[in-house]
């Protein structure tokens, strides 16, 4: 999980939603797995209504655990731009996606964490 605590340090670094002081305060309390435990809550939040439990989908929103939203196809640009900026509709007949509003950077990273996770496992099986 290296690779999320980089985004997140990248995000932390170049957002201005954190004084400098927060970051490192941040930055030295959260390991990965908290840093996952996190963006489950925040998922369920802003995200589960549309995309289910554990990105499973609902009859609103798609399957995050779907391959073409692994990674490979799914940059973590493209993730984050989803939740900021909403996702016309692509792929699927349930409509384009509105931008999530009232999230930091920093909460989008740690989404963004947690359904990478989620991912992975589903793939793993
Ligand atoms: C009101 C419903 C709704 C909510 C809430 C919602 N989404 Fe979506 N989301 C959608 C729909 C519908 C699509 C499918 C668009 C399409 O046809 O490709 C989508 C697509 C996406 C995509 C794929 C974008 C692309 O470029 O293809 C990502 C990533 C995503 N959502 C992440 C999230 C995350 C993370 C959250 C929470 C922060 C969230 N969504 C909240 C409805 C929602």
């Amino acid at each position: 999980m290296c690779i999320s605590l980089f985004i997140l340090l990248l995000l932390i670094t170049t957002g201005d939603y954190f004084s400098k002081q927060n970051d490192d305060k941040l930055i030295a309390t959260l390991d990965s797995a908290q840093i996952r435990k996190e963006g489950l809550k925040l998922y369920n939040a802003n995200c589960l209504s549309c995309h289910g439990v554990g990105g499973r989908s609902t009859s609103f929103g798609p399957a995050l655990i779907n391959r073409i939203y692994s990674k490979g196809n799914l940059s973590d640009r493209a993730f984050i731009q989803a939740v900021n900026y909403g996702a016309p509709q692509r792929n699927w007949d349930y409509g384009p996606m509105d931008p999530v509003e009232g999230l930091t950077q920093t909460e989008v990273a740690q989404i963004l964490a947690y359904v990478r996770s989620e991912q992975e496992r589903a793939q793993k099986r």
